[in-house]
């Protein structure tokens, strides 16, 4: 096929980008969405600074207006996120203990009832772990209301859109290595005492300077065995020509290779949309043009 989503859906899957609101009213961004992609992600729209400004009132219009163009144009839409120690409001970087433990229940309990029935995979926990090599959770505010509070976030995201599949997403897991196998005990845990996770992201936040790494598709393929499913969340590359083409092409081919690998998103549509911008990391530049980058995971996704 022709355009990444349909190529990725040959096989059963879906090609997603991360999406801006304010540009929904640039016709070139809009157009390449529209053309290319299957799967919705507000890049900022669904935080909990966005959504809960002050404590218990709620402001939708943002990600309401993401959520009515993806299902204007048949798209689908990853929630991002419930609950992340990062782009919290004020008022609740100020709570502790079981204030913030009731003001996190209230919030996603909200959140996910918006839009409940309208979300492919919520993002319920975003980088909860540390980096390095201790497998520790990442100290935070949520962290120190108690080892529970991710499964509390999980069970109280079930009960608000019981159709929803439930993701914890991270950054730096990409390969096998103690963040990683921290994220994957705790899948382990989750599944032997029923605590509800049905997918698991991996934001692949990646630089084509370094190798990618090399037991990728091993690390994807070891928690799609535990039953979740698995996904690439935030996709971009920095880089630029063959090297960067190359690594979206075997990032592509790692997803094709595991069943339970639902589909790519990246975190962005034009080099200038990205959060790194100057490190050039995704597959259209500035001007909407596709680089080699895009013909990469097209030539990938139709090789499949
Ligand atoms: O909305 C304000 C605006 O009112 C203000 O005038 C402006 C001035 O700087 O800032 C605007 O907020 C910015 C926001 O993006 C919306 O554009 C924040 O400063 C900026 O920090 C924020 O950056 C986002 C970042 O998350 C924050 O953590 C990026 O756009 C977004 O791409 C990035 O995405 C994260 C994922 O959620 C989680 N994984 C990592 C990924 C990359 O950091």
């Amino acid at each position: 096929a022709s355009t990444l989503g349909a190529s990725a859906a040959a096989s059963g899957r879906y090609y997603g980008a991360a999406v801006a609101a304010y540009k929904l009213s640039d016709s070139v961004y809009s157009g390449i969405l529209d053309r290319e992609f299957t799967m919705v992600t507000p890049e900022n729209e669904m935080k909990w600074d966005a959504t809960e400004p002050s404590q218990g009132s709620f402001s939708y219009g943002s990600a309401d207006q993401i959520v009515n163009h993806a299902v204007a144009a048949g798209q689908r839409i990853r929630g991002h996120a419930l609950a992340w120690h990062s782009q919290q409001p004020g008022w609740a970087q100020n709570l502790s203990g079981s204030a913030l433990r009731q003001a996190m229940v209230n919030h996603i309990t909200n959140v996910a009832g918006h839009y409940r029935g309208k979300i492919y995979a919520w993002d319920v926990v975003n980088e909860a772990f540390a980096d390095g090599s201790s497998g520790a959770r990442r100290d935070s505010n949520l962290q120190r209301t108690g080892n529970d509070w991710i499964e509390v976030a999980f069970r109280t995201a079930r009960a608000a859109d019981p159709n929803a599949k439930l993701c914890y997403n991270d950054y730096n897991t990409d390969g096998v290595n103690a963040k990683s196998t921290a994220v994957y005990n705790m899948v382990v845990d989750f599944k032997a005492r029923g605590v509800p996770i049905d997918c698991v992201g991996f934001q692949s936040h990646l630089n084509s300077a370094s190798p990618l790494p090399g037991d990728y598709q091993a690390n994807l393929q070891r928690f799609a065995n535990l039953g979740v499913e698995v996904q690439i969340t935030e996709l971009d590359i920095a880089g630029s020509g063959t090297a960067q083409a190359n690594d979206f092409a075997a990032v592509t081919r790692a997803c094709l290779a595991v069943a339970r690998c639902a589909g790519i998103t990246v975190w962005g549509i034009r080099d200038t949309d990205s959060w790194r911008a100057s490190s050039t990391p995704l597959l259209f530049d500035g001007n909407g043009n596709k680089k080699a980058a895009y013909t990469a995971v097209l030539d990938a996704l139709n090789a499949a």
